[in-house]
């Protein structure tokens, strides 16, 4: 397969946007970071999508971004963890580009999500809507060419990994 783009898709708070950027540069790709394209495009942050307009309206566009941005190259895309919960989003990023699905332990993901309040379906008892969302997307990301568990990996240890993947193509 010609890999034309590299996306990351993962649960909330497993480092698909931090790895894409440092990823990116080190490739001397474009970084797209679909929930940040998304604020742009609409002049608002995600949570106040999620608080005006509702969770749908927010899925709607993801939808539209991601078809908007598979149709480029040479990019690593770092998408919001609902991003695969749609069937047509997961066909569109499965289509020449390597899907790298980053995982992380329950606790890794509840420190790491602690950090930042903004998550709109993380308000409230933090602990336990990150538990029940991993419970209802155990699988969700299965569908991903690779899996890498960043829990106890460094940057550039993921990093490596996705690189070697690329290069084997
Ligand atoms: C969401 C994850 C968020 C963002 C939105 C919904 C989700 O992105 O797209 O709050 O449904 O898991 P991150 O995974 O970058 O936090």
């Amino acid at each position: 397969m010609k890999i034309h783009n590299v996306v990351l898709v993962g649960f909330m708070g497993t480092g698909k946007s931090t790895i894409g950027k440092y990823l990116a540069d080190q490739l001397g790709w474009i970084h797209i970071d679909t929930d940040q394209r998304i604020e742009t495009d609409e002049a608002v942050s995600i949570a106040e999508i999620f608080n005006l307009q509702g969770e749908s309206y927010f899925r709607e566009i993801e939808s539209r971004v991601i078809r908007e941005i598979m149709g480029q190259q040479g990019q690593v895309i770092s998408t919001g963890g609902g991003a695969v919960l749609a069937e047509a989003n997961r066909q569109q990023m499965l289509d020449n580009s390597l899907v790298v699905a980053l995982t992380a332990d329950e606790q890794t993901i509840i420190n790491r999500v602690s950090r930042d309040r903004n998550r709109p379906l993380l308000q409230g008892d933090v602990r336990q809507k990150v538990s029940q969302l991993l419970e209802q997307r155990e699988h969700a990301y299965d569908f991903a060419h690779m899996q890498i568990d960043t829990s106890n990996l460094s940057i550039e240890a993921v990093i490596q990994t996705i690189k070697e993947e690329i290069e084997a193509g």
